[in-house]
């Protein structure tokens, strides 16, 4: 068959897989294929079980797959073949080196991007799909045109904003569509062909650009925002817990001045996720190789409160539990970072479950579909953790749970028969504030809400 248009994303994961399957399924007159250096993710792709878990996912990618989707691990020949070639291997914290723990880790983007300019004979469309600090696309460009063999290369920046648990509705309705470009008469056609690809689908007015280091930076100072957000609450619920405020209360409050908007207002036991911590850190990066600490140290904060919010919420279990909690049975529902993945990548729970663990508390971990994740997550973790999939089975036992992610079917549990089922007394530890508290109280149980007055009954 003939394709109108050849686009190839390098790098199969959960950005790059579900972006290319949503371009597949809208576009059948595009060829999209996947490439990745680990053939296993890629095997795993082309099977019934999906490397990720994501509602709606395995549908869209059973329609396009060998349709106008594939899933390879020949990066050479995909190069080639393609016009349009997307860029969304991971960049991680550095772990090494100047920028340890800071800055973005660009060793694989570079790789690649030395891929493509060794592999390509004709011009290529690279696009930026990874999250990158600003300015990295002169590298890129740099990368590529060094062999000076003649051959163009139109860079762009397109980064996504999905979220995971929703990534395929927010591929298929996205808030906004950003590309960025030179503004150059071929990078501006180069832009016109990507927005032409997103277009098939998405309201033209959703699909803004910019000029490429803008582009690039608003993906770093999005993330940085919405992780602001929940800095701003969950700080503001540790005063709570000191004055007898509810934080549900004032979050709603605030959040109806239409100014401020009431969304990402949910206090928690801190934000997780692959993006949050890495992005503000390497903005933090970024501004002090720019010689402004006031903004880095700004920045920094997003991250020092979301570290404080976790150990707040060890501290709490302790001084609750009689400030020992050696030889305890505690139960974690949900390891995810959040609700509806079975991503674990730094979520909450894995810092808090390291903390226990330092306590000699014994672990019962339950989730969903994170089970997997939080055994290779923990598995440098020394004591006794079980992992079981039932969660009455769960806390059959234990002296406490603490709600890690935001499941719905934990709101929905019988817990006058867990309650029965525990050893006394009983606490909850609610980390997500999602269980109907006052009634937990009635059964029994002691709860510690976050940002609320604990209901005890000492
Ligand atoms: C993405 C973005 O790329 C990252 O910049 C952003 O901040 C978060 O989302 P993600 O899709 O979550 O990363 O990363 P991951 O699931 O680790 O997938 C990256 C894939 O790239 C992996 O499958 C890895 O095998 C592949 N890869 C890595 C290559 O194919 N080539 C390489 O050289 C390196
Ligand atoms: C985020 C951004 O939302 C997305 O636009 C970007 O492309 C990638 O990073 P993601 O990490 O998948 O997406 O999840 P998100 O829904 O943003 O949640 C991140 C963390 O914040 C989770 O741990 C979540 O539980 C927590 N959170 C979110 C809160 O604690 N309170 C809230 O009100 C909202």
């Amino acid at each position: 068959m003939n394709f109108k248009k050849t686009i190839l994303c390098i790098g199969a994961g959960y950005v790059g897989g579900p972006t290319m399957a949503m371009i597949a399924y809208k576009c059948p007159q595009y060829k999209v294929t996947v490439v990745d250096i680990n053939p296993e993710r890629i095997a795993q792709w082309n099977s019934d079980d999906l490397p990720i878990y994501e509602p709606d996912l395995g549908e869209i990618v059973k329609t396009a797959r060998g349709r106008n989707l594939f899933f390879n691990t020949d990066i050479e020949k995909g190069i080639k073949e393609s016009e349009i070639i997307f860029v969304s291997v991971n960049t991680p914290t550095k772990t090494y080196g100047t920028g340890a723990g800071m800055a973005a880790d660009l060793q694989y983007w570079e790789k690649t991007a030395r891929q493509i300019r060794d592999c390509a004979d004709s011009h290529k469309i690279v696009v930026e799909k990874s999250t990158l600090p600003v300015k990295t696309a002169l590298a890129m460009e740099r990368i590529l045109t060094s062999m000076n063999n003649g051959i163009r290369f139109d860079v762009l920046s397109n980064p996504e904003f999905l979220a995971e648990g929703t990534a395929i509705k927010d591929l298929e309705d996205p808030g906004r569509v950003l590309i960025g470009s030179r503004e150059t008469p071929d990078c501006l056609k180069a832009r016109d062909a990507l927005v032409e690809i997103y277009a098939n689908w998405v309201p033209k007015e959703r699909i803004i650009t910019s000029n490429i280091w803008s582009s690039e930076l608003s993906k770093l100072v999005s993330n940085a925002f919405l992780a602001q957000r929940i800095s701003s609450i969950n700080s503001i619920s540790a005063l709570c817990e000191k004055t007898d405020a509810n934080i549900i209360e004032v979050s709603r409050a605030v959040g109806m001045d239409s100014r401020v908007g009431n969304k990402f207002l949910n206090t928690s036991v801190g934000f997780g996720g692959s993006c949050f911590k890495k992005d503000i850190l390497n903005l933090v990066y970024i501004c002090r190789s720019q010689g402004l600490d006031e903004v880095a140290d700004y920045w920094e904060g997003v991250v020092k409160i979301n570290d404080y919010q976790k150990e707040r919420f060890i501290l709490n279990m302790l001084s609750a539990m009689f400030n020992t909690l050696a030889g305890k049975r505690i139960c974690l529902f949900g390891f995810a970072f959040k609700a509806n993945t079975g991503d674990t990548r730094e979520s909450p729970a894995i810092s808090i479950a390291g903390r226990l663990a330092e306590e000699k508390a014994d672990l019962i971990i339950t989730d969903p579909q994170a089970l997997k994740n939080a055994m290779i997550a923990l598995s440098d973790v020394n004591g006794e953790i079980d992992y079981v999939k039932d969660p009455y089975d769960a806390a059959a036992g234990c002296d406490a749970i603490a709600v890690m992610t935001e499941w719905d079917i934990y709101a929905g549990l019988d817990f006058e028969k867990i309650y029965k089922s525990m050893t006394k007394p009983a606490f909850v530890f609610d980390g997500r504030n999602i269980l109907d508290h006052e009634k937990l109280f009635e059964i029994g149980f002691n709860v510690y809400p976050i940002g609320k007055p604990a209901l005890t009954h000492f």
